[in-house]
């Protein structure tokens, strides 16, 4: 069979060449050419260009009011998996495209042949296609996690329209795609995992799941930069994107929703992996802290909240004389946060690093990504600087501004209550997070700007 002829499209401004070329010829950006399928449709752009107007191209479509129009509610199905459908919204939905993204070992593969056995014993029809891994070594998989007697249906294919045709074949409910990216398609000529491939064959998926249904969830590769890797267009297409984080040499892993069009992002789930594969844990506030047992310098614990429940999370800094050039470095933070944090601590606080190495880490491979984190950081820092501990069953949260205002976190009480609940005693908190009603066993002491939180746990210590 005879390949459709395929063409080169630049990413940045859309033209096409026959070739591929390093340089785009029509807007000369270097290294922006990718492969892909040229539309079949005929006469292209230039027929709307046509003076006689539109109707001639097209009959116009019925319109209907807004109000008209009755909304449906989506068919979803637990998983049975607590954490998993909290952050899918309450379970899979029909028709729908769930992405799910991490690092390599963290436990994607783990938790969807758990969450297939499990839907299919909620009654729901699943195949698990899987393009990594033999049948053999994802029934030793399943046996490890005692569900060997599943009788999930298991396919280990690559190609995309050998794996299209027998979803329409054997109408399964649920699709698993293990993964997106060694998937290809007969289409194009490049390798599976190239962009070209990957969009190819998300763009087939996604209009197979609209049409007939299915519900499809891709696994997709995570790059060095922590992007899922191909091109952005996947988030676009899908319906919802998780990502799986957390460290793999520590148990506890944490799903989060970054886009969901069936429920509420940043909402995550927490898991711990053991023996038998991923196990859900239902209160998970505790367990990204380290257990020192005196309070030791650079250490500051926060509250965070993404999603419906607080989590404190214990955030260390180490602050050392630095070299020539000096160092900021972040894991689990964002890198430039920390420049600006550092900057307003020498601006409106006084203290200095610039001749400073200055490393700072969210314990337990958990990502903070609200600005709330600002507060311990910048405390954490202070106190690795000087040396000098934070006081015992201390805490603090609160987003910093650029002219060093502390700003207040949204729904600072339910934070305060979680850290009195595992027995913290001491808080910094924005003073518009004070609760009218005092919290039994908590000090608390209000902030409206960096300095006075510096002399504040100065002062206390
Ligand atoms: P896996 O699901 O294969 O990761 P991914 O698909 O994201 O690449 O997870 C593999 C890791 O999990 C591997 O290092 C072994 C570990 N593991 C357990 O600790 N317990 C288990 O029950 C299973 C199945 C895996
Ligand atoms: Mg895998």
């Amino acid at each position: 069979m005879a390949k459709d002829k395929t063409i080169y499209t630049c990413n940045a401004c859309g033209g096409s060449t026959p070739r591929w070329l390093g340089k785009c010829p029509n807007c000369g950006a270097w290294n922006s050419l990718i492969e892909s399928v040229p539309e079949a449709a005929s006469g292209g752009k230039n027929r709307l260009s046509s003076p006689q107007g539109y109707a001639g191209l097209a009959n116009a479509q019925p319109v209907t009011p807004l109000s008209a129009i009755e909304a449906q509610d989506v068919a979803r199905t637990p998983s049975g998996i607590e954490e998993l459908d909290r952050v899918l919204g309450g379970g899979v939905v029909e028709g729908g495209v769930v992405l799910i993204g991490g690092d390599p070992g963290i436990g994607k593969s783990t938790l969807l042949l758990q969450a297939m056995d499990a839907l299919h014993r909620a009654g729901l029809p699943t195949l698990y296609v899987t393009g990594e891994e033999s049948g053999a070594q994802v029934a030793l998989r399943s046996r490890r996690l005692g569900i060997d007697g599943s009788q999930v249906n298991l396919l280990a294919e690559i190609q995309l329209e050998k794996i299209l045709a027998t979803v329409e074949a054997t109408q399964p409910a649920v699709v698993v795609i293990d993964s997106i990216q060694t998937t290809y398609s007969d289409q194009l000529t490049s390798a599976p995992g190239s962009v070209a491939q990957v969009r190819e064959c998300a763009a087939h998926l996604t209009r197979m799941a609209k049409s007939t249904g299915v519900t499809v969830i891709l696994v997709g590769h995570v790059t060095k930069e922590g992007a899922l890797a191909g091109p952005r267009v996947l988030e676009h297409m899908v319906d919802t994107v998780l990502y799986f984080e957390g460290d793999t040499h520590s148990p506890h892993r944490l799903i989060r929703a970054i886009k969901n069009r069936f429920g509420a992002v940043n909402e995550i789930g927490v898991f711990a992996m053991t023996e038998k594969g991923l196990k859900g844990v239902s209160n998970p506030s505790a367990i990204f802290l380290s257990q020192h047992s005196e309070p030791v310098p650079g250490s500051c614990v926060m509250v965070t909240l993404e999603g419906t429940r607080p989590l404190l999370v214990e955030i260390q800094a180490l602050v050392d004389s630095a070299g020539p050039a000096a160092r900021r470095l972040s894991v689990g933070l964002d890198k430039d946060r920390l420049a600006m944090l550092l900057a307003v601590l020498n601006r409106h606080a006084g203290v200095a690093c610039a001749d400073q190495d200055v490393f700072v880490n969210a314990v337990g491979g958990v990502r903070i990504n609200e600005p709330a984190a600002d507060l311990a950081v910048m405390l954490s820092i202070t106190s690795s600087l000087r040396g000098k501990p934070l006081p015992k069953g201390f805490f603090a949260f609160g987003e910093v501004g650029l002219a060093g205002e502390v700003r207040p976190a949204p729904r600072g009480q339910d934070r305060l209550k979680e850290a009195a609940k595992l027995g913290f005693t001491v808080a910094v908190v924005p003073k518009a997070n004070v609760p009218k009603k005092a919290i039994p066993g908590l000090t608390i002491h209000p902030v409206e700007r960096v300095d006075e939180a510096i002399n504040v746990v100065r002062a206390i210590n």
